[in-house]
C-alpha cells in the first residue's frame, strides 16, 4: 500500500515538474498548471464515476479495470464484499439449520418482545394455539391466546411456575407453557403437550375423592354401632370396654383422615372453590381458638392483634388453615406452654403467625413439612392422633390466597409458622371503615 501512495506521489510530482517545465518554456506557465489540474480532477471523477456505477450493481459484476490507488479501492471492495457474501451466506445456512431443528421440536417455542408481541414460532407452537403466520405475527400474544388464566399468568409475569391450560385450537390438549425472559426483558415462551400427565394426575384427584367418599358411608355405620356399644359400656366386660375405646379413637381418626382428603381434593380441583370475601381478622382468628380451646387445652393461648384489618378470600378455607396451625402448636408443645397467636401489618405484606415453645423441628425435615403424610416422627403422629395431611392443607389454602409460608424452628425451643399475605388482599381499618 505505500508503494502505491509512492507511486501516485511520484506520477503527481513528476506531472507537476513536466507542467511546470512547459509552462516556463512556452510562457503559459498558469495555463499549463491549471490543465495539470483539470486533467488530474477529470481523471479522478471518470474513476468515481465508474466506481459509483459498479456499487450501484450491487457490485454483482467484477471491479472495472483500473490502476493506482483507485485499482486498490475496487480490490480492497471487491475482496470485502466477496468476504461479506461468503460469511452471509454461512449465516443464512445456520439460521435455515436452527429453523428446521426447531420445526422439528415437538415442544413449541415462541419468541415474543418485552410487550408480548410475537416475534417468531416454530410449526409445533402453531399447532398448539393456533398462531398463523404471517397475520399473526406482530399481534400480542395475549391476544391470540384468549384465556383468563394465560392473560393473568402472562400480564403479571408469574413466570416462576408453568401454567397448564387447555389448548385454544385442538379439544382435549392441555398445555404447559413456561416462560423465561431474556436480553432486554424480551419472552421465550416454551409450549408442551402434557395432556396425559394431565389425565392422569386428574385420575388421581379423582380416585382420592371418590374413595374418600366412598369410605364416608360405611364409616358413619360403624361409628353408629360403636356410640350405641359406648352407651351400653358399663355392661361389657372390662376388654371388651377397652376395645370399644380404642375403636372409637380410631374411627374418629379416620373420619378426620377422610375429611382432610375430601378438604385437600376440594382444595386442588379450582373449580368447588367459594367465593372470596372479606372477613375480619380478629373474629376469624377469635372463632379459630374458641373452637380449638372447646375441645380443651392446657395450653396458654396469647392473641395479639392490634389492628382491625380484613382479609380477602375464602371464609372456610382460611379457617381451616390457621386452625391447623394453631392445633399443630398444641400438639407438638407439652402441657401448659405459651402459644401466641399473630397478625402483623407490614409495608406490603400482612403475617399471620403462631408461635410455641414446644418440641420443635430439625432443619432437614422443614421443607418436608408440607408433603402430604409427611411426619417428623412417625410414632409421634399416631400418638397425638395426626393425620400427616395438616400442613399440606394449609399450603394449598395458601397457594389460593397468593400467600406463603414461612417455618422457622429450633428443636427443643419451639416453632413458628407465618402466613405471609400480599397486600392486594388487606384492607386497613381505615379503608373499611370509611365504606
Ligand atoms: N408446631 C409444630 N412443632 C413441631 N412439629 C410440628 C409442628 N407443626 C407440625 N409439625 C411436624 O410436622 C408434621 C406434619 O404436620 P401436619 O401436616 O399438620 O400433620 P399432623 O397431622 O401430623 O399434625 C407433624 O407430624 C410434626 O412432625
Ligand atoms: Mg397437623
Amino acid at each position: 500500500m505505500k508503494t502505491i501512495w509512492q507511486q501516485a506521489f511520484i506520477r503527481w510530482t513528476l506531472g507537476l515538474v513536466v507542467s511546470f517545465t512547459i509552462g516556463i518554456l512556452i510562457g503559459k506557465l498558469f495555463m499549463c498548471l491549471f490543465l495539470f489540474v483539470l486533467f488530474g480532477l477529470c481523471s479522478n471523477l471518470y474513476q468515481l464515476y465508474q466506481f459509483h456505477s459498479w456499487v450501484r450493481r450491487l457490485g454483482k459484476a467484477s471491479p472495472p479495470e483500473a490502476s493506482g490507488i483507485w485499482g486498490d479501492v475496487f480490490d480492497a471492495v471487491y475482496r470485502l464484499q466477496k468476504k461479506q457474501r461468503k460469511s452471509k451466506k454461512r449465516m443464512r445456512r445456520a439460521l435455515s439449520r436452527i429453523e428446521n431443528s426447531t420445526s422439528a421440536l415437538k415442544e413449541g417455542v415462541i419468541m415474543a418482545d418485552n410487550l408480548g408481541n410475537l416475534e417468531w414460532w416454530n410449526a409445533s407452537a402453531g399447532q398448539f394455539l393456533g398462531l398463523m403466520k404471517p397475520v399473526d405475527r406482530g399481534q400480542p400474544v395475549t391476544n391470540i391466546v384468549r384465556n383468563p388464566e394465560f392473560f393473568r399468568y402472562f400480564t403479571q409475569k408469574r413466570f416462576s411456575e408453568p401454567l397448564v391450560i387447555k389448548s385454544p385450537s385442538q379439544e382435549g390438549i392441555y398445555l404447559e407453557i413456561q416462560t423465561t425472559l431474556y436480553d432486554q426483558n424480551d419472552h421465550l415462551i416454551f409450549v408442551r403437550d402434557v395432556t396425559r400427565l394431565h389425565l392422569l394426575e386428574q385420575m388421581r384427584k379423582d380416585f382420592v375423592a371418590n374413595a374418600s367418599h366412598e369410605l364416608k358411608t360405611p364409616l358413619t355405620v360403624i361409628k353408629g354401632y360403636l356410640e350405641t356399644l359406648d352407651m351400653f359400656k358399663d355392661s361389657l366386660p372390662k376388654s371388651m370396654q377397652k376395645g370399644v375405646d380404642n375403636m372409637t379413637t380410631q374411627s374418629n381418626r379416620m373420619e378426620q383422615l377422610i375429611e382432610d382428603l375430601l378438604l385437600l381434593s376440594r382444595l386442588e380441583s379450582n373449580d368447588k372453590r367459594d367465593i372470596d370475601q372479606w372477613h375480619d381478622i380478629n373474629e376469624l382468628v377469635n372463632n379459630v381458638v374458641d373452637s380449638v380451646q372447646a375441645i380443651g387445652t392446657k395450653h396458654t393461648i396469647h392473641i395479639v392483634i392490634r389492628s382491625e384489618c380484613r382479609l380477602y378470600g375464602s371464609y372456610r378455607e382460611l379457617y381451616s388453615a390457621f386452625s391447623n396451625l394453631v392445633v399443630n402448636a398444641i400438639k407438638y408443645s407439652p402441657d401448659g406452654g405459651n402459644i401466641t397467636i399473630k397478625w402483623e401489618n407490614h409495608l406490603d405484606e400482612g403475617i399471620f403467625s403462631v408461635s410455641d415453645e414446644g418440641l420443635g423441628i430439625e432443619a432437614r425435615y422443614i421443607p418436608r413439612l408440607t408433603e402430604r403424610f409427611f411426619r417428623v416422627d412417625k410414632g409421634r403422629g399416631s400418638n397425638t392422633g395426626g393425620t400427616g395431611l395438616g400442613l399440606a392443607i394449609v399450603k394449598h389454602v395458601l397457594l389460593h390466597h397468593d400467600a406463603k409460608l414461612l417455618i422457622t424452628s429450633q428443636p427443643g425451643q419451639g416453632s413458628v409458622f407465618s402466613c405471609h399475605f400480599s397486600g392486594k388482599r388487606i384492607q386497613q381499618p381505615l379503608a373499611h371503615k370509611e365504606q
